[in-house]
């Protein structure tokens, strides 16, 4: 399949011509990736030198907290890892351990700095681990701060932005001679070098650099960087920047790069994917680019998230109604069934409109699943408008739903808003919303129980090894009898009996 393109590729070409051949005595090249491929190549040797000593390869570990963006990100620093030859460890017994965070909601903070009180001994006992941090926490200045202070230990700290410049700072940190090569060696702990980088927004989009995808057959990828919309709860716009769209050419090559190698289904990776190319040099719609990625030969499943309800396009629901391969789920997170929340909030649609679309999709694509995202307590949310989300719940019926409290985050406006709402009037409504949703959709998903659908296979089932699991094209899970070498294949599958949330099926 096009090995033109491949043959033209710069990631493919430094694959081919291997990490090895790099001159690292030579200076730095100043154009990206290229410059990255030069650090990668000087950590590789790094990399054998602690082999010599040790007798085994490095072990690195990325964690990832936070959305499908931040797991993306990591299968970046994945590949790049792959690149300098670490080998892939559990985190307990990982040479390089990397969290990438998230700080969408404050509990999500608060797990880091747990799990970083807890490496802090084992650093102290294996003095040669490197830590690093990254993602969307890191761009929080008083976060940064805090590290500096009070987590020395931590070696590597960067951003979202500058993600592609992972090889480079690992590059620097090492060049700074501690911590020791051998594993077994003495060290004082004190760390005054923790190398820092962190951007406050960029423009940039570096392409072509390597990644390590979690399954051969499908994978995410970004149309796009960063978030426009400001809702008054939400952090995501201060920590990944402004809205920048990915060129479509490169999109499209990477889905056939990916399709060569095995991959037959894509998510589209955006935090408001219908807003994609209004930033381009030639813009161009969501709809459209759905257009041209639908020709692709080989790729069987399109999916996309997350849509924003008040850009979803007459145009793009026409697309997804006639589409072949554009998956029948679509999250369409509402937040709040209140209009007088929902302007507070600044989502910029009312109750009305969001339910307007809802029946505007389903007349479109009658079998879609829906699903969406609900915040419980929003500063001034009264028990009336709590009510309004019910009533929004029980209208729209949704698949599943994924409900939040209400998290502060400073620097938003809404931190600022009066009639913060009391920690057990929410806790009360956010059990009521729950046992709602969970009803809802036990009943929705026995809706498709005795029809034949196709499933692409993912995975052993975790509770039963003689099972595997996959997706249906809604994206419900689906477990039936079967072995390992159906992993990544399409399965025609009679769903004999629904569990909840999800069925047990047949292979026929
Ligand atoms: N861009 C996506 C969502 C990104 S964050 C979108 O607009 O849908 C994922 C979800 O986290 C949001 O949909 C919202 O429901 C929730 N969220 C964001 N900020 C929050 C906050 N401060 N408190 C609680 N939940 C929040
Ligand atoms: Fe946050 Fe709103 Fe942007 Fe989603 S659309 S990332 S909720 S600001
Ligand atoms: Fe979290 Fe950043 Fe995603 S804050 S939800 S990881 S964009």
């Amino acid at each position: 399949m096009s090995m033109m393109k491949k043959e033209n590729n710069l990631f493919n070409m430094y694959n081919r011509i291997n990490l090895e051949k790099i001159d690292i005595n030579a200076q730095p090249p100043t154009e990206e990736p290229a410059r990255q491929y030069y650090f990668m190549a000087k950590c590789r040797e790094w990399v054998k030198e602690f082999q010599q000593k040790n007798g085994r390869l490095p072990g690195a570990c990325v964690t990832t907290f936070g959305c499908q963006m931040n797991a993306r990100d990591s299968e970046k620093l994945r590949g790049i890892l792959r690149e300098m030859g670490y080998e892939e460890a559990s985190e307990d017994k990982a040479d390089f351990v990397i969290y990438n965070t998230c700080t969408v909601r404050e509990n999500a903070n608060t797990r880091v700095y747990g799990r970083l009180g807890q490496l802090k001994p084992r650093k102290k006992k294996h003095p040669h681990m490197m830590i690093g941090l990254c993602g969307c926490m890191m761009q929080e200045p008083e976060v940064v701060e805090k590290l500096k202070k009070s987590y020395r230990f931590v070696d590597i700290i960067f951003g979202t932005h500058n993600i592609y410049k992972f090889a480079e700072l690992v590059a620097t940190r090492l060049e700074l001679q501690d911590p020791p090569l051998a594993a077994s060696s003495v060290y004082n702990g004190k760390s005054d070098r923790m190398v820092i980088d962190i951007w406050k927004d960029t423009d940039q989009i570096i392409e072509d650099l390597p990644n390590e995808r979690k399954y051969s057959f499908k994978s995410g990828i970004n149309i796009m960087f960063g978030c426009n919309n400001f809702c008054s709860y939400c952090i995501v716009p201060y920590v990944r920047g402004r809205e920048r769209s990915r060129d479509p050419k490169a999109i499209i090559q990477e889905i056939e790069r990916l399709v060569a190698d095995g991959v037959s289904e894509v998510m589209l990776l955006g935090q408001n994917v219908n807003s994609y190319g209004k930033t381009l040099e030639t813009p161009m719609t969501f709809a459209q680019l759905l257009t041209q990625i639908e020709k692709i030969e080989g790729l069987r499943r399109i999916r996309f998230m997350t849509s924003h309800p008040k850009d979803l396009s007459d145009d793009l629901i026409e697309v997804m109604g006639k589409s072949k391969k554009i998956c029948k789920h679509l999250h369409l997170p509402v937040q709040s069934g209140s209009t007088d929340i929902l302007a507070k909030m600044n989502r910029r649609y009312t109750k009305e409109q969001y339910l307007k679309l809802v029946e505007k999709i389903r007349a479109a694509v009658p079998d879609i699943s829906l699903t969406t995202d609900i915040i419980v307590g929003f500063p001034g949310e009264t028990e009336e408008d709590f009510e309004e989300t019910l009533d929004v719940v029980r209208k729209v019926r949704y698949d599943s739903a994924f409900t939040f409290i209400y998290s502060k985050r400073t620097g938003t406006p809404a931190a600022v808003m009066e009639n913060q709402v009391p920690e057990d009037v929410i806790k009360n409504r956010f059990d009521r919303l729950l046992k709602e949703v969970q009803t809802i959709a036990a009943e929705t998903c026995a809706v498709h129980e005795g029809t034949v659908q196709e499933v692409l296979v993912e995975d052993i089932c975790d509770h039963d090894s003689e099972m595997v699991t996959g997706r249906l094209s809604n994206n419900l899970l689906v477990h039936f009898y079967g072995g390992r070498e159906l992993i990544g294949q399409y399965v025609d599958v009679s769903l004999k009996e629904c569990r909840g949330f999800y069925y047990i099926g047949e292979k026929i």
